[in-house]
């Protein structure tokens, strides 16, 4: 009989060691919040696809984002939910709309808190897509890069004046980063920071959102525009040119499904890099759990845990107030 010499599980033995030795860790200060903002008052209306997850009007954005920050969650993202949609997504630089208000809101309630602001035509526009639609050579219809640019610069510069501190363009049209940089350098908010939907993949998994946000296009799909699920080397592209045109911050979208990506980014990179854990993941978790088949907290730490392990500094999460409780922030 010859015994092991080598015993990993030496440090296994108890909950101390096992602590002690540990090389990931989750912490609330490294978690976002998205919230998704709509017009009234006293405003809670559920949605159907996220268990959990409201639409939520400017006062109890107010009250959600004070517990969050209770819990030590740094910084909320929010998305708008126009009264009005046109061709051009026109709500979307409206400094009535709702996300210019709930800035304001936020930052003269809570001045500490960081207002992350998502910038994109497709909440804000009659046919879903990320921006201004053209006719192509052969008959179909396209998203137009550059004519979007400054629709997303108008937009950009709104949230700016409502008081945001970081803007997050998710649109993935090319040179947004450079269009927004310029209008925002411009208007003297040279100091507004830019985190960039850099990689953002053509994804299954942002459904339960497009029922939140009312984004769903109403022909055709984001293709043309979101990066290809079979594209690593694309996304250090997009990455670095990001980063080129002034992005402070960029973002891996979604995550689960493209854990490979955030490590080959956070490599390539010095900046911070985010990534987002997307609304289809979130429904999985609480799915399975209301099926009685996963135990939900467990499984909700250990997904936060993978990404952060795969190299992503922040996380973006709809689990982020309850991930913050369960680690007893
Ligand atoms: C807007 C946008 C989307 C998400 C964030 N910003 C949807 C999309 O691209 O269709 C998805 C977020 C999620 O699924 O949680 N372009």
């Amino acid at each position: 009989m010859t015994f092991p010499t080598q015993r990993p599980r030496r440090l296994r033995r108890s909950e101390a060691l096992r602590r002690m030795v540990r090389e990931t860790a989750l912490d609330p200060r490294h978690f976002i919040l998205p919230l998704f903002v709509t017009s009234g008052q006293n405003v809670r209306k559920p949605i159907a696809s996220m268990p959990g997850v409201f639409q939520l009007s400017v006062d109890n954005i107010v009250a959600e984002a004070r517990a969050a920050h209770a819990l030590s969650i740094p910084a909320v993202l929010l998305f708008g939910i126009p009264d009005h949609k046109d061709a051009l997504g026109s709500s979307g630089w409206d400094a009535q709309g709702p996300v210019a208000r709930c800035v304001r809101a936020l930052k003269d309630a809570l001045p500490d808190l960081i207002v992350i602001t998502d910038v994109c035509m497709c909440e804000y526009t009659d046919h879903g897509h990320c921006g201004a639609l053209v006719k192509t050579r052969d008959g179909g219809v396209t998203v137009d890069n550059d004519s979007t640019l400054e629709l997303l610069a108008r937009e950009a510069l709104c949230h700016a004046e409502a008081g945001a501190d970081i803007i997050a363009p998710s649109d993935m049209m090319d040179g947004r980063v450079a269009a927004i940089r310029r209008a925002l350098d411009q208007s003297s908010f040279g100091d507004i920071t830019i985190l960039s939907y850099a990689a953002k993949y053509a994804s299954a998994f942002y459904g339960p959102f497009r029922d939140a946000a009312q984004s769903a296009p109403k022909a055709g799909d984001r293709r043309g525009y979101q990066m290809d699920p079979g594209n690593a080397r694309e996304a250090l592209r997009e990455v670095r040119l990001d980063i080129e045109e002034g992005a402070d911050m960029v973002m891996v979208k979604p995550a689960l499904a493209y854990l490979d990506v955030i490590t080959r980014v956070r490599d390539a990179v010095d900046v911070p890099v985010a990534a987002y854990n997307v609304s289809g993941e979130y429904s999985m978790i609480k799915a399975a759990a209301a099926a009685g088949m996963i135990d939900e907290t467990r499984a909700m730490l250990e997904v936060l845990l993978s990404i952060k392990r795969a190299g992503a500094d922040l996380i973006l999460t709809y689990h982020a107030i309850e991930a913050a409780k369960a680690l007893g922030a």
